[in-house]
C-alpha cells in the first residue's frame, strides 16, 4: 500500500565517479517527481566529480579517505564502519550506490538491509562488474540495459526492484550503448528511489513486488 510520509526520505548518495545518475536524482527532487532529500554525498574519491556537483548544489559532500585503513585484515569493513559512523549521523533512510566503485561490506549490507540500492548498466543476473556494455556487445546480444536492485553482499546480485532495456544496434560500440543505457538508468533509478519513498515496495526473497502497481506487461524486442 502506498503509504504517504510526513517528511522527505533521507537519503545518502555514495559515487566515485562524474555523477550522472546522483544529478538525476537531484533533478527529479528538484522537479517534484520524486520526495526525498538528499542529506549526504560521499566518496571514497577525493576528486570525483560528484562531490563537485553535490557542493555546487548545496549538499552536503564528504570525502571519506580509504587510505588509513589499507593494509589491515579488516580494511573495507572499518572503512564501512566509518562511512556507517556518518550515516547515522545524518538520519539516512536509504542509501544509493551511483557508480560507487567499492565494495560494500556486510557493515553496511545488514545496517541497510532493503533500504541500499545499487545502478547497474546492464540487465542482471547478465554481466556482473565491469566493462558490461562491451561484454554484451561481445557476447551478441541484442538488447542491452540497466538495473536498479538492493545491495546484498554479493555483488551485482541483490533483489531487482526495475530493469530497462535497449537494443544493441549494428555499429554501437562500447560508448554509444553506454550512453543509450545511461539515458534509461536516469530515468529508472529516480522512479526506484521515489517508489521507495512512497513505501511501495515489497520484497519477498529474491523478488520485489511494487504494490498498487500496474505493470503494462508488454514485451521488448530487439531487432524490432
Ligand atoms: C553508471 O553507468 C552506473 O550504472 C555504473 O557506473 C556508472 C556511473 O555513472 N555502475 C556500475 O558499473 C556499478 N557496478 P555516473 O557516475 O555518471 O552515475
Amino acid at each position: 500500500m502506498s503509504t504517504k510520509r510526513p517528511e522527505a526520505l533521507r537519503v545518502a548518495v555514495l559515487a566515485s565517479g562524474r555523477g550522472s545518475n546522483l544529478q538525476a536524482v537531484i533533478d527529479a527532487i528538484e522537479a517534484g517527481t520524486v520526495q526525498a532529500k538528499i542529506v549526504s554525498v560521499i566518496s571514497n574519491k577525493k576528486d570525483a566529480p560528484a562531490l563537485e556537483r553535490a557542493s555546487r548544489q548545496g549538499l552536503s559532500s564528504l570525502f571519506v579517505d580509504p587510505k588509513p585503513y589499507a593494509g589491515r585484515p579488516d580494511s573495507r569493513e572499518a572503512y564501512d564502519r566509518e562511512l556507517l559512523d556518518v550515516l547515522r549521523r545524518h538520519n539516512v533512510e536509504l542509501v544509493l550506490l551511483a557508480g560507487y566503485m567499492k565494495i560494500v561490506t556486510k557493515v553496511l549490507v545488514e545496517a541497510f538491509a532493503n533500504r541500499m540500492m545499487n545502478i547497474h548498466p546492464s540487465l542482471l543476473p547478465s554481466f556482473p562488474g565491469l566493462d558490461v556494455q562491451k561484454k554484451a556487445i561481445e557476447w551478441g546480444c541484442k538488447l542491452a540495459g540497466c538495473t536498479v536492485h538492493f545491495v546484498t553482499e554479493g555483488v551485482d546480485e541483490g533483489p531487482i526492484i526495475l530493469q530497462a532495456a535497449v537494443p544493441i544496434l549494428d555499429d554501437d560500440t562500447s560508448d554509444t550503448l553506454a550512453a543509450r543505457i545511461l539515458e534509461q538508468e536516469h530515468k529508472i533509478y529516480p522512479r526506484a528511489v521515489q517508489l521507495f519513498a512512497e513505501g511501495r515496495l515489497r520484497v519477498e526473497g529474491r523478488r520485489v513486488f511494487i504494490e498498487a502497481g500496474k505493470p503494462d506487461g508488454q514485451a521488448v524486442i530487439s531487432p524490432s
